[in-house]
């Protein structure tokens, strides 16, 4: 009968050395600009042209395709192409951290050392709060949704943590992201492999680059093919694939507005900078429907504060085609389980209304924001036994 279970002992440097030996096949990735140390590169605007085309199915196979059974990962140049929105929620982010500091909250960071970077947990939700019209226009963004789409399908939770690398930060420890990248090797070879293997495809993580961010900067250190090693959720601690890390991980220099998306069973780590000014990077963290996310995130809240701004922009005929969806989908709890069916019956189909859907509907009725936020607390409501 084949294993299922594994621990340490089992780990196969070999193994993983072929995997990371590969490389990237250029044929593969029609619709990419550039392939770089492995790095499979494509131009933003060529992805937003091909949204909403017979094409993006095949654009979105080939994405799927890099972070599976590619090189882990890809980069997005231009991703963001509005910089003043990007420079906006720099701002944002910038008086959080200043206000944060001021309170006696401590914020612990999982790889760094203290001093040496500024961290903002939630830094979706507190860029809701702080200034929605900012949140707005830095998260109507169809190449994000149709990125996440491509790894995790719909009805994707999106999560946002600030990372502010300081002059002389000092690289992070390779390792792997969530889930299982936050367990100790004992908790994880209780887990059979398959589910190690699954889980990589509940997340999908991404950075997009705040400041300019040459090779001098640290960004991000990757081992492309890393994540095809089906252990390597027990093998990142180790030192021999450590010290192959050191060796054998890339990086690629971002310009403000470019993101890169990767598999979180990727190998990386991020790099020391040795430049004079702050790295600044809003790290994305984008969790399938069917996992649960790392952070919690009070989107009934942010979508009260969200509304208004879309419907100021419906009142004024300004609401873009695919806006409330691009928006929505990082702000609204858009999948209808878990609930209660007892009184959250489904209206449509099999499933009951999303918070996605009301707000739509109500936008399309052009809903005052009260009676969409009453209507809003009243679907909640029904959704607790
Ligand atoms: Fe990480």
């Amino acid at each position: 009968m084949q294993r299922h279970f594994y621990n340490t002992d089992d780990l196969d440097f070999v193994e993983f050395v072929a995997l990371c030996s590969n490389s990237v096949n250029q044929q593969d990735y029609t619709f990419s600009s550039d392939i770089q140390k492995n790095v499979v590169i494509y131009d933003g605007e060529k992805i937003r042209s091909v949204i909403g085309t017979p094409q993006a199915t095949k654009l979105k196979t080939e994405l799927h395709h890099c972070l599976k059974d590619g090189p882990g990962l890809f980069a997005v140049r231009q991703a963001f192409p509005d910089l003043k929105a990007v420079d906006r929620a720099t701002e944002v982010f910038l008086d959080i951290i200043t206000q944060e500091k001021k309170s006696a909250e401590h914020h612990g960071d999982h790889f760094a050392k203290p001093g040496e970077n500024e961290r903002i947990w939630n830094a979706l939700q507190k860029l809701c709060e702080r200034d929605a019209e900012a949140f707005a226009a830095y998260y109507d963004n169809p190449v994000l949704c149709f990125v996440s789409e491509a790894w995790l399908g719909p009805f994707f939770q999106m999560t946002a943590q600030v990372n502010i690398v300081k002059p002389g930060g000092k690289a992070q420890q390779p390792h792997r992201d969530y889930h299982l990248g936050f367990q100790e090797n004992e908790v994880v070879s209780e887990f059979p492999v398959t589910a190690q293997i699954l889980s990589q495809f509940l997340t999908l993580q991404g950075a997009v680059a705040h400041t300019e961010m040459k090779i001098e900067s640290g960004p991000t250190m990757f081992l492309p093919f890393s994540q095809q090693y089906p252990l390597g959720y027990m093998a990142w601690r180790d030192t021999k694939f450590i010290k192959y890390f050191e060796k054998n991980s890339v990086q690629i220099s971002m310009k403000k507005g470019d993101a890169v998306f990767l598999s979180p069973a990727l190998f990386h780590a991020g790099g020391t900078n040795t430049e004079k000014t702050d790295r600044i990077a809003n790290l994305l963290q984008i969790s399938s429907a069917f996992g649960k996310a790392m952070e919690s995130v009070d989107r009934v809240k942010m979508t009260k504060l969200i509304y208004p701004v879309l419907f100021e922009k419906k009142k004024r005929n300004q609401l873009g085609e695919n806006e409330v969806r691009t928006i929505g989908a990082s702000v609204t709890d858009s999948y209808s389980f878990p609930t209660n069916l007892d009184t959250d019956s489904p209206t449509e189909g099999s499933v009951p209304e999303t918070a996605q859907s009301l707000m739509e509907r109500a936008l399309n009725k052009k809903w005052p924001v009260e009676k969409f936020c009453l209507k809003l607390d009243e679907a909640v409501k029904r959704r607790i036994p």
